[in-house]
């Protein structure tokens, strides 16, 4: 649904902001640390990356924010344990959206799962962010999300979004982002600096 995408994108625009981050790759499955082992080879600023896994996350998460700025948490889906842990430590979750993939009944149970953990984590906010839309359907996702969102006051929609574009693929198979790439697709650039921006502010 992009969760990887967003958050390598938005592990390296920390670092490029000045900030120091750890990718932390919550997801057994790993995408987020076979990236990491493309960019190796590359000549491109590297990021430290670490794993966890299980009901712990937040233990974790907490220990690894004694020696950074920031982290960047990349998880598996809302049920999985890793998911459900990281938010108890989090400032934000970042849920990126398809449209057309979701409806109430999917949202409102990422709601309840996001209530759980209010109980825990007072200062956790919620955010979606519209990903992978098709390029002559953005107001019409816009609207639609907004649509459903109205209803759904837990969460905050970003008005910025990526949209479907080939170098959001390319990059990821190359353990790159887009602004990183040879030819690189200025749209999908300015997209994810839009995310950035409005999830961690201007520095
Ligand atoms: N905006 C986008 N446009 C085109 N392809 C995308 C976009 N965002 C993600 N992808 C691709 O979609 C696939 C799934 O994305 P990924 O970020 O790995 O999702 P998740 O981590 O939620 O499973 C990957 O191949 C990725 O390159
Ligand atoms: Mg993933």
């Amino acid at each position: 649904m992009g969760k990887t995408t967003i958050a390598t994108h938005l592990t390296v625009a920390r670092n490029a902001a000045g900030r120091s981050v750890l990718l932390v790759d919550a997801d057994p499955q790993g995408t987020a640390t076979t990236w990491m082992d493309m960019r190796k080879d590359k000549d491109v600023t590297q990021v430290p990356i670490i794993s966890m896994k299980g009901q712990k996350v937040h233990i974790d998460l907490r220990e690894q924010a004694k020696h950074y700025q920031d982290l960047v948490v990349d998880t598996g889906g809302a049920d999985s344990h890793e998911f459900r842990s990281a938010l108890l430590a989090a400032d934000t979750v970042v849920l990126p959206l398809r449209p057309g993939s979701f409806d109430f009944w999917t949202l409102q149970k990422m709601v309840d799962v996001i209530e759980m953990a209010d109980t825990y984590n007072e200062n956790l906010k919620a955010v979606i962010c519209l990903s992978q839309v098709p390029p002559t359907a953005r107001d019409r996702a816009r609207k639609d999300a907004a649509a459903i969102m109205a209803e759904m006051p837990r969460f905050t929609l970003l008005s910025a979004m990526t949209v479907f574009r080939a170098a959001f693929n390319h990059c990821s198979g190359e353990g790159l982002v887009v602004s990183e790439m040879p030819n690189r697709d200025t749209k999908a650039c300015t997209e994810m600096s839009f995310v950035h921006q409005e999830i961690f502010g201007r520095d």
